[in-house]
């Protein structure tokens, strides 16, 4: 199993203060718009319950929630993240007012146990210090029978794809990052982190040794982008 590069979270919270009020706008450049379609996709993945509670850790800006409350009104949708910027983001959006939003930290959640029917998070997993602990708090505080969903960009497996993308993912996508947020080294990490991160078959390995059960993933976009899912 690949090793996970180890960041300190004040590193990570600081550069996500750093770059939020951009945020949105790097994603829609350097996905090309796909990361809209990548969160659509990820909730088409499950059956969100009347009357649910729903779960997204490290909801950055909010993408997710407020793609769910634009549809559902009867869902409690809780949004954390350690980032005090990326949260006032979210606050400041169209429907935010539907959504609970958090500061909290992924890996020591202050919820119960078994409090939520569906507990998510997208591109947040590869930017934790530890996978293991974070996917346990999410199997903590998902209820019994609960689904878990998760979006992450994921490692090349080929090294000749790798050379060929690296131009983008290295050059390309922090040179923007410096001109649109101001802040390139933030955007170098994005594909530092991503290329250090699990590879999908190894996510999927850990969540089912964790206690998930019928766990699954699909990939898209040449394998760099992956989703996963798996029940408790
Ligand atoms: C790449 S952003 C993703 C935001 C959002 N989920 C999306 O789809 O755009 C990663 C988010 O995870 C948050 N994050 C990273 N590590 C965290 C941790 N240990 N606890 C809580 N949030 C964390 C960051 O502050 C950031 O907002």
């Amino acid at each position: 199993m690949r090793k996970y590069i180890r960041k300190q979270p004040d590193d990570i919270r600081f550069m996500f203060n750093l770059v939020a009020h951009r945020y949105n706008l790097m994603n829609s450049l350097i996905t090309f718009g796909y990361d809209k379609y990548w969160r659509r996709t990820l909730l088409n993945q499950t059956r969100l319950p009347n009357n649910g509670r729903v779960l997204d850790i490290g909801t950055g800006t909010g993408d997710l929630l407020l793609e769910i409350v634009h549809d559902n009104t009867d869902i409690m949708c809780v949004g954390a993240d350690f980032s005090e910027n990326m949260l006032n983001v979210a606050r400041a959006r169209r429907n935010a007012d539907s959504v609970c939003w958090l500061a909290a930290d992924s890996l020591s959640l202050s919820f119960q146990k078994n409090s939520f029917d569906v507990v998510m998070s997208a591109f947040l997993l590869r930017n934790v210090g530890n996978v293991t602990s974070a996917l346990k708090e999410q199997y903590r505080v998902l209820n019994k029978g609960g689904n878990l969903l998760c979006l992450d960009t994921s490692p090349f497996r080929h090294t000749w794809l790798r050379s060929m993308l690296k131009p983008y993912f290295f050059g390309v996508i922090p040179l923007l990052g410096q001109l649109i947020s101001g802040h390139g080294a933030a955007y170098k990490y994005l594909s530092e982190s991503t290329d250090k991160f699990l590879s999908a078959e190894d996510l999927a390995e850990l969540m089912s040794s964790i206690g998930f059960r019928n766990v699954g993933f699909s990939k898209v976009m040449l394998g760099s982008v992956a989703f996963h899912w798996g029940m408790k």
